[in-house]
């Protein structure tokens, strides 16, 4: 399963890309809102160098507005992913996108069938938000495994990109079900190298060692 950040914090996806983690990463206007700069600026700046695929968001309604947004963002860089919204202007985006060779994510994908639809249209990508699903009582992981059992019925490529990832558990099971590709926040990136064993072991063998050490 490859491991995208879902962050527009540059400095955090730095930390994460020298650990070997950071396979692509994702934006949303909120994560850039968040992130204090202009959209153009921060994205242009995790191109500079992150070579994997950087998902950036369309900012308009209309399919015209969107296909517009994409073909500018696909002019930044080769591994720009255009992200749009899953709703009927979005999915006449991305057949567009698609027809012009340009990759999409479809983002805010709640229903298998949602998913199914944006697959049909060609998208790159789809994006569940598992801990959206969660916090409403509904089962963010059902959400996978239904999107991952109608995909592997009909050989369907777009890959599954498992988003609004709240805790390593998500990860895990993601990975478990078979998921393409988890986007993750970094404080919980960070988590996934924590193990109270692995910590308490690591002290004994440094004071064991220490009598060696030069
Ligand atoms: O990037 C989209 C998604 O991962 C957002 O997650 O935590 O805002 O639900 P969240």
């Amino acid at each position: 399963m490859e491991f995208f950040v879902d962050t527009a914090d540059v400095q955090q996806i730095k930390r994460l890309n020298d650990m070997g983690l950071v396979d692509g990463v994702t934006t949303n206007p909120s994560l850039i809102k968040k992130a204090g700069k202009d959209h153009e600026t921060v994205v242009k700046e995790i191109l500079s160098f992150i070579k994997g695929p950087v998902s950036v968001e369309t900012i308009d309604e209309t399919a015209e507005g969107m296909v517009k947004d994409g073909i500018r963002f696909s002019k930044w860089a080769k591994n720009v992913v255009v992200k749009i919204p899953m709703n009927a202007e979005g999915m006449k985006a991305v057949r567009k996108l698609s027809d012009l060779k340009i990759k999409t994510n479809v983002t805010l994908v709640f229903s298998p069938l949602q998913a199914l639809i944006a697959a049909k249209a060609g998208a790159t990508y789809v994006s569940p938000f598992v801990g959206r699903l969660d916090d409403i009582g509904e089962s963010g992981m059902g959400l996978i495994e239904q999107i991952h059992e109608i995909f592997k019925n009909y050989s369907i490529k777009t890959k599954i990109l498992v988003a609004s990832v709240r805790s390593p558990t998500h990860i895990l099971e993601a990975a478990l079900i078979g998921a393409d590709v988890s986007t993750v926040p970094p404080d919980v990136m960070l988590k996934l190298f924590s193990h109270p064993l692995t910590d308490s072991g690591i002290k004994t063998f440094l004071e064991d060692a220490k009598q060696w050490k030069k």
